[in-house]
């Protein structure tokens, strides 16, 4: 006697196809951009902090933290009101975050561990994302700028903080930035010059169709 089979019935939901970087994605080598020591002489953190705003109560998303350079600077000045987010895709970045973060008894820091294409933050949640020296590390930036923003809270936004050169040079090209953040339906806000790179932010303006969103060229 032959056996029968129920094959439940899957209904395909399309995913939203975005497009590819146009350039050259650099490749995860490195959990820190560079020596803290030295970011410290140079008043790196301070800089990005005060040229953001950033102050107690706030929500700050610290995308790619890594070793948490960031996360630790920005966590005091947040404050026990505040919180910070500490998100990355390499499972043992965010271990070691957390015992960092653990030793340095800090108690407003919460860890996410993202994808390439999804930060995986919970929605309306975040005042500030920081994605600083990760950029052109982002394999897929137009699903994932676009999946962010459902993150920020109203009034939110997002901060870049990259060198002005090439991709393959772990930089990322100034120009080419805006185009591929302006792409999946953010304003600029601003750029500043640091010493060195730069700090981008944007913010979130009209909502653009996934479909029409075309790929910037280098
Ligand atoms: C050069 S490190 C910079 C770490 C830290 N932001 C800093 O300023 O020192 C780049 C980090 O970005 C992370 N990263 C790369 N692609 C990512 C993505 N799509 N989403 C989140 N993190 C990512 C890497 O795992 C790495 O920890």
């Amino acid at each position: 006697m032959r056996m029968l089979f129920l094959v439940p019935l899957l209904v395909a939901v399309p995913a939203i196809a975005f497009p590819l970087p146009q350039r050259e994605v650099a490749r995860i080598v490195s959990s820190s951009w560079a020596n803290e020591d030295s970011r410290d002489r140079a008043g790196e953190a301070a800089q990005v902090i005060r040229l953001l705003g950033i102050g107690p109560g706030q929500t700050v998303a610290d995308i790619g933290a890594g070793s948490g350079y960031y996360t630790v600077r920005v966590s005091p000045v947040v404050g026990p009101r505040g919180k910070v987010i500490a998100q990355d895709i390499v499972p043992s970045y965010v271990a070691k975050l957390r015992t960092r973060v653990r030793r340095a008894g800090l108690k407003n820091v919460t860890f996410v561990l993202g994808s390439p294409v999804d930060p995986r933050l919970p929605p309306r949640s975040v005042d500030t994302a920081l994605l600083i020296h990760m950029y052109h590390e982002i394999a897929q930036p137009y699903d994932l700028l676009y999946k962010l923003r459902a993150s920020l809270k109203p009034g939110g936004r997002i901060a870049v903080v990259d060198l002005d050169r090439p991709t393959d040079s772990h930089g990322m090209p100034k120009a080419l930035l805006v185009c591929e953040v302006k792409a999946v339906g953010y304003d600029l806000v601003s750029i500043a010059d640091l010493k060195p790179g730069y700090l981008a932010i944007f913010r979130p303006g009209p909502t653009v169709d996934p479909a029409t969103v075309k790929a910037c060229r280098a």
